[in-house]
Order: C-alpha cells, then sequence, then structure tokens
C-alpha cells in the first residue's frame, strides 16, 4: 500500500498564520463568522473537526484541573449579569479599557500602543497624551495616509438591553471575562457543598470584548471562549499556591502537546498588569506572527470578593473552622482562552515534510485531541465484498471509539493526505488480502508504519497504538 518508510524527518518550517487559516478553512476546522455575507470582522465559526478539536480541548482541561484535583467545582453561570456585577469589578471605568485613535478622515480606528508598536515605538508606561505627542513628533499618519486624533480611552464591554422597557436599569453588558460569574456564586457554593480553603472554582463559557482591532486570526476577536479558575487561599502563603499554579500550567501545556522551548513566561510588571493584579504571569507562545499572551496567571488578592462585599451588602466571607477568624479568601486565577490555546496547539501540531519525494502537510495532534481517532476505508471502494467488510469493521470501532471516520472518497494516497491534515493518528485499510486472512493494515499518522492485524484483536492493538503517539 502506499506511502511506506522513505520519510524525511520534519523540516523546520516557517509556520504562516495564512497557511493555518487555509489549511483550517479547507478542512472544516474554522471558517470566517457570516461568511457569505462578507463576514464580520473579529468572529469566526467552528466547522465540525474545529469544535471537535475544541471540544477535546476543554475536556482535556476540565480533567486535568477539575476532575483530578480534590478541590475543584465547576459552574456554569449566566452570561448576562447585573450591571452592577461590572461596577463593582471596575469592568466598567478605565481599568478595562484600550487606548484607541482615529482617522479624522475615514473615522477608522486604532489600538494606539499597536499602532506605535507597528511603528517602531515602544509604548510601554506612556499616558494617553505621551501616546499622542509621539505621533505629532514622529508626524505618524493612519495606514491610509490621513491624520490622526488624540488618542482616548475605549471601553471594551457590549453593551445591551434587557426586557422591553428602554430605560438606565434595562441595561446590561455581555460578560467581558467568564471569572465574575464565578465571584457571584462564591456565597451560593459555600452555602451548599461547605468545601474547606483552599479550593476553586471552574467555568468554561463565552466572553466578549469590543477590541479596537480584531486580529490574528482566532487570536484577538471579539467572541471567544475562555476557561478560568478561580482558586480561593487563605492570604499567607499566596507564593506558594501561586508557584505551584505554575507548574500546573506547565505540565498542561505539555500534555496538550505545547513544546515549553515555545512558551515565555513574562512577569508583567507592576504597571502593565490588569486593575486587580498584585502578580501576573502572561505566558506567551511562539505564534507565526510573534510571542503573544497565550495564558495569564493573576494573584488578584481579595480585590473582587471585597468589592462585591461593598456593592452587593452580601457577606462574602470565610470562616476558619479550627480558628473560627472570619476573613475574605483571596484568590489565584488561571485564566485561559480556548480559542488562543486552538491556535497554540495547531501551530504546534502543524509539520511539513518529504515523503517519497513529495511535501506532505500532517497535523501531530495528540490523538487525546484529534477531532478522529480513526479511519476505516475499503482498499477499492467499487468492490462490494471489500466495502461490506470495511463496513462491518467501521461499525464497530465506532460503537467504543466514537470518533471513527469511514473514508472511501479518492485514492488510498488522497485518504491518507487528507487524514494527515486532519490530525487522524490511526488509518484502518481493509484489502483482498482481509478477506482471506482476517487481517487489517493500521498506518501510523507520525511514523507512516504499517501494521498488520486481525481484526478480532483491533481493540487491544489500537489503544497500545494510540498510546504511542
Ligand atoms: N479573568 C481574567 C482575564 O480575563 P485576560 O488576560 O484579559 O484576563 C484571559 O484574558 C485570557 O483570555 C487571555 O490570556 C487570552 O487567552 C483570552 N483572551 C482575552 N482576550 C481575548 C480576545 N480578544 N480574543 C481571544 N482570546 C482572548
Amino acid at each position: 500500500m502506499a506511502d511506506k518508510k522513505t520519510t524525511k524527518p520534519a523540516e523546520k518550517h516557517s509556520l504562516s498564520l495564512d497557511d493555518l487559516a487555509s489549511l483550517t478553512k479547507r478542512r472544516g476546522f474554522i471558517y470566517q463568522g457570516s461568511d457569505i455575507y462578507g463576514g464580520l470582522a473579529g468572529t469566526w465559526d467552528y466547522g465540525p473537526y474545529g469544535v471537535a478539536l475544541k471540544n477535546n480541548l476543554k475536556q482535556a482541561w476540565w480533567k486535568f484541573f477539575v476532575e483530578q484535583r480534590d478541590n475543584m467545582y465547576g459552574i456554569d453561570a449566566a452570561i448576562l449579569m447585573n450591571a452592577r456585577v461590572w461596577e463593582a469589578s471596575g469592568h466598567t471605568g478605565a481599568g478595562f479599557a484600550d487606548p484607541l485613535v482615529e482617522d479624522k478622515v475615514t473615522r477608522k480606528r486604532y489600538r494606539v500602543d499597536h499602532f506605535l508598536e507597528d511603528n517602531g515605538v515602544d509604548p510601554s508606561g506612556m499616558t494617553l497624551e505621551q501616546m499622542t505627542a509621539k505621533i505629532k513628533e514622529l508626524k505618524l499618519k493612519s495606514p491610509e495616509g490621513n491624520e490622526l486624533g488624540e488618542a482616548r480611552q475605549f471601553n471594551l464591554m457590549f453593551e445591551t438591553r434587557a426586557g422591553v422597557v428602554e430605560d438606565s436599569a434595562s441595561k446590561v453588558y455581555l460578560r467581558p471575562e467568564t471569572a465574575q460569574g464565578i465571584f457571584v456564586n462564591f456565597k451560593n457554593v459555600m452555602d451548599s457543598l461547605h468545601p474547606r480553603l483552599p479550593f476553586g472554582l471552574a467555568q468554561i463559557g463565552k466572553a466578549f470584548r469590543n477590541e479596537i482591532t480584531p486580529k490574528d486570526f482566532v487570536f484577538r476577536t471579539r467572541e471567544f471562549e475562555q476557561m478560568e479558575i478561580e482558586y480561593f487561599i487563605k492570604p499567607d502563603g499566596w507564593e506558594r499556591e501561586f508557584d505551584g499554579w505554575v507548574a500546573a500550567i506547565r505540565n498542561f501545556m505539555q500534555q496538550v502537546g505545547i513544546d515549553l522551548n515555545d512558551i515565555h513566561e513574562l512577569d508583567v510588571p507592576a504597571e502593565e498588569r490588569a486593575h486587580y493584579s498584585k502578580r501576573t504571569i502572561d505566558f506567551e507562545y511562539k505564534f507565526p506572527f510573534g510571542t503573544k499572551e497565550l495564558i495569564g496567571l493573576a494573584y488578584r488578592t481579595d480585590f473582587d470578593l471585597s468589592n462585591h462585599t461593598k456593592n452587593s451588602g452580601a457577606e462574602l466571607t470565610y470562616q476558619d473552622p479550627h480558628s473560627g477568624e472570619k476573613f475574605i479568601p483571596h484568590v489565584i486565577e488561571p485564566s485561559f482562552g480556548v480559542d488562543r490555546l486552538m491556535l497554540a496547539v495547531l501551530s504546534a501540531a502543524y509539520t511539513i515534510e518529504e515523503v517519497n519525494g513529495d511535501k506532505r502537510t500532517v497535523l501531530k495532534l495528540k490523538p487525546e485531541l484529534a477531532p478522529i481517532k480513526l479511519a476505516v476505508s475499503p482498499l477499492l471502494r467499487n468492490k462490494p465484498e471489500l466495502v461490506e467488510k470495511a463496513q462491518e469493521v467501521y461499525r464497530s470501532l465506532k460503537q467504543k471509539y466514537g470518533a471513527v471516520m469511514y473514508d472511501d472518497n479518492g485514492n488510498i494516497g488522497k485518504r491518507y493526505r487528507r487524514q494527515d491534515e486532519i490530525g487522524t493518528p490511526l488509518c484502518i485499510v481493509i484489502d483482498f488480502d482481509t478477506l482471506k486472512d482476517k487481517a487489517v493494515t493500521i498506518r501510523n499518522r507520525d511514523t507512516l508504519e504499517q501494521v498488520g492485524v486481525k481484526i478480532d484483536e483491533l481493540p487491544e492493538q489500537i489503544d497500545p497504538e494510540l498510546a504511542k503517539f
């Protein structure tokens, strides 16, 4: 059967975002949002394999951070929340705004800090006035060549109305982070489950930010998903807990196929930290467009619970069962963006190598994440006896493994290429020998090794094969 042995080791391939965007569109992972209407900036839709990969990633995260720990609980809060939540959290104020500058002619808006960076200026620590002065000093023009206005703050929350009456009381925001849905449920969970410190509440869900310039594919979007944990602790010894989370995040990244050599841990300086944070480490990944934030880890102190206590009047405290002391717990927050993690996992998996003189593109995804685990094919699709056997094998494997595909489209070489690009770890082929010796061929995505296996022994063979990746 095609594609044996003569493989050259993977070349160091300089991956571009265009390569990834075109592969993921062609293979049904990620499409532009509202595509047939010309798209909507900052939105992306996940296709059949994209949603499978995304679900697998979320499941891997949940298993690692919630199920495999003793002190973690899940939550799923509403996206629409009382507007007072965002006043208490500081999101309605300057703390959750980005600096923008407007083209005086086209009225197009740009993030000033990004605009300055693109023009070779380091904007770290600059005030709005200093940014405006810099633009004037360097006589910088908008990308359309027009004059720019003054730099000003722009709040990133999307506003909408709840109910039929349009007054100030009906104003609601689409949540810009899932974290607040956890803080407002702290008391509910304490009252119903009585967990002891330290413990964590985890949530996966959508978040929305009216980003001034959404860009870099699914890296910076206006609608995205977060996986967040608020880990409640006693204030003493927060440094030890923080270090524990650094180690856990590193382990998780390796588990999903991210090489730690491609991660830069940035200890964010005080002036650049979010308004609630006393320490933040940004785990930055070497994306094809630069080294940028993938995951944030912040020590939020008692900022959120204290502010919600003041603003809601609810008592958000914890009573130590031994000393009887009552206090507001402090919080360590690991915060993951699902879409950014997908982008990192896809970038890490994307490989181009040479097989028998031809280039092949392959997504070397961990089997746990691969959208399809096994593809089953008859060698020829116009031979009823092969098709019947292949269907039989497919049905029994599908029952056991779920994410199994029957693939009889094109010749066997084309099927392998397609499955490589989807990231399918194992392809199983039924040929004429199968009808005599009841053995199929299993082809390994990464090594291209092909082994003959008796149909009866398939389940015992497949699990160790999958574990080899
Ligand atoms: N609760 C803390 C918080 O939301 P953040 O650093 O603003 O912190 C956390 O966001 C993570 O959410 C980021 O590390 C990133 O992975 C993801 N994220 C933030 N804004 C995003 C955007 N516009 N598009 C895609 N992902 C985003």
